[in-house]
């Protein structure tokens, strides 16, 4: 039996208090720090960058996933992992480039993975199929936290996790978006094992209890 493994994401926390954020999330037992990256032009909203995963890092030996929602991802991939990234996601539509994204990633010794954002079709991800570590399906149209989860996702889910079975790949499914407790079950049972999760920690009463009753059996 393995567990799923909870992403929360830092985009729900005080700005003001980042540092603060990822050492509760230590606290609160959550398994990875998941780290929104957006630039305004790929998404409408404007986030962090590489300064802020790096003075992160500097207090943190938490495993960081960083998510981009930026355009030419090659040209940035490379510093986010120099600044700690231990896993870097991008959207592959964003890039003139995916498979030089990954390559460089791989040859920081990083995990990398590939996103299909929720108005993006299937064969935007399939080329780089075997060669990622993760697979992040969108269960909100990337931007903004607090949006609901889109359960009609799930469908895609088991489609990339049948094609993980059949083939046998060994990619993370990991599903960013609207997930809370009250959805996790469908979104394990679809065949994800790694959820983010930004609100439904962060706005928790209790957070800790939160992160748990996500890292469900599967
Ligand atoms: C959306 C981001 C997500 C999201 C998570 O663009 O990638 O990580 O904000 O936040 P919740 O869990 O609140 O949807
Ligand atoms: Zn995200």
């Amino acid at each position: 039996m393995s567990k799923v493994l909870v992403a929360p994401s830092i985009l729900s926390a005080d700005f003001g208090k980042m540092a603060d954020a990822v050492s509760d999330l230590k606290v609160w037992g959550a398994d990875w720090v998941h780290c929104d990256v957006m630039d305004g032009v790929y998404v409408p909203n404007i986030t962090f960058g590489m300064p802020m995963v790096k003075a992160l890092r500097k207090n943190s030996d938490m495993f960081f996933d960083v998510h981009l929602m930026i355009t030419e991802p090659e040209k940035y991939v490379g510093e986010f992992c120099d600044s700690g990234a231990d896993m870097v996601t991008f959207h592959p539509e964003a890039s003139k480039d995916p498979m030089k994204a990954l390559d460089t990633i791989k040859s920081k010794g990083k995990m990398c993975g590939v996103v299909l954002n929720a108005d993006q079709p299937f064969s935007v991800i399939e080329p780089f199929l075997d060669k990622v570590d993760m697979v992040l399906i969108m269960t909100v149209q990337a931007g903004f936290g607090g949006q609901s989860f889109m359960r009609e996702r799930l469908e895609m889910t088991r489609k990339v996790k049948q094609i993980k079975d059949e083939k046998g790949y060994n990619y993370h499914i990991q599903l960013d978006g609207g997930v809370c407790p009250s959805n996790i079950h469908e979104c394990v049972e679809a065949g994800a094992n790694v959820v983010v999760a930004g609100s439904a920690v962060f706005k928790a009463t209790n957070p800790a209890e939160a992160v748990k009753s996500m890292q469900i059996e599967y």
